[in-house]
């Protein structure tokens, strides 16, 4: 529903609910452009901190300083609305499992590099923000309170502090950077690049807020006091508060019971998931066109041969789809795949399409189950559009039928990520197993699903 509105506002393609995740990336980036020019105007000293960031002229390093708070507050607001809607939509277990769980340390190292960085401003906030977290390591037995709060407190506050504060902005970043990467690691293709629009759209927005609305420092630190009333940054900062709202162990409690709460999330109640697609390795020629194309890296050569990480399957058959050898036109008995569902095999497949022929021949449709139309009598289901491999469709066409149609779900709601895209490559002859030039593809994207018509030139 919320999805539709945007869709809308915005086109499926650059819907910011649909690219949650490509967004981090991007902001991500945008943060370290913005960082490194102020780190460079930057004075990473006690004395010269706090001069060097407010004395940013406002129409360049001011706006740049603006745009890199703002950034990191819309880094986490994306990346917790993406954490929600991944679990509202129970992508977390099974072969999701290691997507989900790899995203719990990058809520770490985010919150971790935001509150270092605002150390680095050297105002009350920093001061304020700086001994609430050594407060919080005290609570856990880390670090001598009195100790942290005498040395941040004294005025003899060394520049080699400053230094760590440095070290930990550059270097959390870094991790979280290492941390994205090997997020995405189990996914075929993974969106880390915005749609332009959508990159340009929050790239102007950023720039916009940050003139219509520049970042200020509070007052300067000082050693001597601590300030009435400091504005903390709510998106970043929520745990200083919260924690002085309760107790350092009870915000202890709450960060570890998130973390394991989230963890143990892909383990919670099961669901059965359809079985790993199988190999043949007397079909097999190692073309690597399955490797390429399954959504989640499950597939590699090994021996010469692909081969299937089960843990790691889907079921969604766009392996199938891919595989020369999967073309209802080869003369056997038994179409027997170099890679295949075994419960819904190329095979049975043919089998179906044959029936078709023989039932409708005018017209064959072949239905993604993720597509929202209800499958009409003789229609040929799908686990996934991105399963048909587009010889079936001029086999169709060269075996009576007139017209065929392939109908698979919205732009962006593939629920193996895909399918709908690789298709769309296949039947536009981009990609292998392209779809033979003797056929004419038209397409029609209502508002609930694809739908291809195909039809002999
Ligand atoms: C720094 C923060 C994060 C960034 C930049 C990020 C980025 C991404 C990107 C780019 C994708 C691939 C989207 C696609 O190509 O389909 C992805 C997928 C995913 N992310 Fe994140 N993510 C972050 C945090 C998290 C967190 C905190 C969680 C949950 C604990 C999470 C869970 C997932 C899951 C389950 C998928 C797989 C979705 C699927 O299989 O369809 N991510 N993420
Ligand atoms: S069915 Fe094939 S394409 Fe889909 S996840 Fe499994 S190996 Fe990959
Ligand atoms: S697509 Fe088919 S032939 Fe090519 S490597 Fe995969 S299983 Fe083997």
């Amino acid at each position: 529903m919320i999805d539709r509105l945007f869709d809308r506002a915005f086109g499926a393609g650059a819907s910011p609910l649909r690219h949650l995740g490509t967004l981090g990336f991007l902001l991500f980036w945008v943060l370290a452009a913005s960082g490194i020019y102020l780190y460079i105007r930057f004075e990473p000293s006690v004395a010269g901190a706090y001069d060097s960031i407010g004395g940013l002229e406002r129409w360049f390093g001011g706006a740049l300083r603006s745009v890199h708070r703002y950034a990191a507050d819309a880094f986490v607001v994306v990346t917790l609305l993406h954490l929600v809607r991944e679990a509202a939509a129970g992508r977390f277990r099974g072969f999701r499992a290691f997507s989900w769980i790899s995203g719990v340390p990058l809520l770490w190292l985010l919150y971790a590099s935001g509150i270092v960085g605002y150390w680095l401003v050297w105002d009350a906030r920093a001061q304020f923000s700086a001994l609430a977290t050594a407060e919080w390591f005290h609570g856990a037995g880390i670090g001598a309170e009195p100790m942290a709060r005498n040395f941040l407190g004294a005025e003899s506050v060394s520049d080699r502090l400053f230094s760590l504060f440095v070290f930990l902005h550059i270097g959390l970043p870094l991790a979280l950077l290492g941390a994205m990467w090997i997020h995405v690691q189990r996914l075929g293709r993974p969106a880390t690049v915005a749609p332009r629009a959508l990159a340009l759209g929050t790239i102007g927005m950023l720039l916009a807020l940050a003139l219509a609305r520049p970042a200020l420092s509070e007052p300067r630190w000082d050693p001597l006091g601590a300030p009435d009333s400091i504005a903390i940054d709510w998106l970043v900062q929520f745990a200083h508060p919260l924690m002085y709202a309760t107790s350092p162990s009870a915000l202890w409690s709450f960060a570890l019971g998130t973390t394991l709460l989230l963890a143990v999330l892909p383990w919670l109640g099961g669901r059965r998931h359809a079985q790993p697609a199988r190999v043949d390795p007397e079909n097999c020629n190692a073309c690597a066109r399955c490797v390429a194309d399954c959504p989640y890296e499950a597939v590699r050569l090994s021996g010469g041969k692909a081969e299937v990480l089960a843990g790691r399957c889907a079921g969604c058959g766009i392996c199938a789809g891919a595989c020369p050898s999967s073309t209802p036109f080869r003369s056997v008995r038994d179409l027997v795949s170099g890679i295949d569902l075994p419960d819904l095999t190329v095979h049975a497949l043919r089998d179906r399409l044959q029936d078709a022929l023989a039932g409708h021949p005018d017209s064959v449709t072949f239905r993604c189950q993720s597509s929202e139309g209800v499958p009409g009598a003789g229609e040929i289901g799908l686990r996934c559009l991105g399963m048909l491999p587009p010889s079936f469709i001029e086999f169709a066409l060269r075996n009576g039928a007139r017209r065929v149609r392939a109908i698979g779900c919205r732009e962006g709601e593939c629920p193996w990520r895909l399918g709908l895209e690789l298709s769309q490559e296949r039947f536009a002859r981009r990609r292998e197993p392209q779809l033979r030039a003797s056929v004419h593809a038209t397409v029609h994207a209502t508002g609930n699903e694809h739908e291809y018509a195909f039809a002999l030139r």
